[in-house]
């Protein structure tokens, strides 16, 4: 008999779904909810983006799966302009419905299986997790190059975490490339949150861009066995246009196309004109991350006075903080004010006594939460 919902079987549940009563009791607040717990844009889509969209919504033929030349040119560029990576190849660029496909298909895309580890960060988003699990290979969650399993055939960085805001500097990459290419693995690194960049020492010969895996003081200008996952869903407000790419060695790229081709998992002709137009303009990504620095600012100073310690987070959409006591209490104390976070152990076991709190929701939303605390 066929069990099409097999797979789901061997997939952990949804974490979100444990939520549904700390949400019921945050939205009984008298003022409302303010919803911290999901990194999701709230902010208007840039007019510029919305307005190359629909200059291309007549599209009645199959758009290219390997993206249109014009869109592989300005992921060129814009590693170039904003990433400190010159001479990427636009042959090794692929447009991805969102990323978040991309990472979980990717170890299947690669061919692996059975026997192959696929390592991730021990705190991270879980879709790492997942990926592995879809390809029947094994997860292996790390603290460090140190701790790589020797089958490892894919290893996913992420720079700036979700959830923690840590970064990665030059060094640390450069040592799992290394290790990555003394034994033939690939280094997949999702680097979505790259342009909100909070602390100024970040990189600061970059002008505080946290640094690519591409980028040449990482992996001396061989972009062999490297890709990074990259998405506009957060820089740009596009989480719901599905925008977002791959992008590295041209070798990598090929079979993930060819595999991506007969599969269909093809970005709409209109979203890729959106996606050229985006990563075109930065100032709406730098109006946006100046958006987000004060509600940072707001909600880091709110948390204090309420007992939280705000860890890592020097990038990225999120605070990572503890009060020293279980997520699950955390998370209550802070439902019973009407504000919804995530408890920091849908990230892993290691997040069991943090939450992680969104910085996606409006002015006004942000400063009731500061407020009740
Ligand atoms: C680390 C990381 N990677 C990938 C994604 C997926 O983003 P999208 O599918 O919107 O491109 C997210 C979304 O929260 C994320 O936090």
């Amino acid at each position: 008999m066929l069990r099409p919902a097999r797979a789901g079987r061997e997939l952990p549940d949804f974490p979100w779904d444990s939520l549904a009563p700390a949400a019921a009791r945050a939205r009984a607040h008298p003022d409302g909810i303010v919803d911290l717990s999901v990194g999701t844009p709230v902010d208007p889509t840039p007019e510029v983006v919305a307005e190359a969209l629909r200059a291309a919504a007549d599209a009645p033929g199959y758009p290219q799966t390997w993206g249109t030349p014009a869109l592989r040119e300005a992921v060129a560029a814009w590693f170039a302009r904003r990433r400190g990576v010159p001479g990427l190849d636009p042959d090794g660029v692929l447009p991805t419905i969102g990323s978040k496909e991309l990472v979980a298909w990717l170890p299947t895309l690669l061919g692996l299986g059975p026997g192959d580890a696929v390592a991730h960060p021990r705190v991270a988003y879980p879709t790492y997790d997942v990926g592995a699990r879809l390809a029947g290979a094994r997860p292996v969650p790390v603290d460090g190059v140190a701790d790589l399993p020797d089958d490892a055939r894919l290893v996913w960085l992420n720079s700036p975490s979700n959830p923690t805001g840590h970064v990665l500097d030059v060094a640390d990459m450069a040592a799992v490339v290394a290790w990555a290419r003394e034994r033939g693995a690939v280094v997949a690194s999702d680097e979505c949150y790259a342009e909100l960049g909070w602390d100024e020492h970040l990189d600061a010969a970059r002008g505080g861009l946290v640094p690519s895996v591409l980028d040449p003081r990482v992996c001396g200008g061989d972009h062999s066995g490297l890709l990074v996952v990259y998405s506009t869903s957060k820089q740009s407000n596009l989480a719901g246009y599905r925008a977002a790419f791959v992008a590295g060695d041209p070798a990598l790229v090929a079979d993930l196309l060819q595999v991506r081709k007969h599969a269909g998992m093809i970005v709409p002709r209109p979203v890729q004109a959106a996606l050229v137009a985006a990563l075109g303009d930065d100032a709406h990504v730098d109006a946006q991350r100046e958006r987000y620095r004060a509600r940072r600012e707001v909600l880091r100073e709110a948390l204090g006075r309420a007992g939280f310690t705000v860890e890592a987070s020097g990038a990225g959409l999120y605070l990572w903080c503890t009060r020293g006591e279980p997520a699950a209490d955390s998370v209550s104390w802070l439902a019973e004010r009407g504000v919804l976070v995530a408890p920091g152990s849908f990230y892993g076991a290691a997040g069991a006594r943090h939450v992680r709190v969104a910085l996606t929701a409006g002015d006004e939303r942000v400063a009731a939460a500061a407020r009740r605390w």
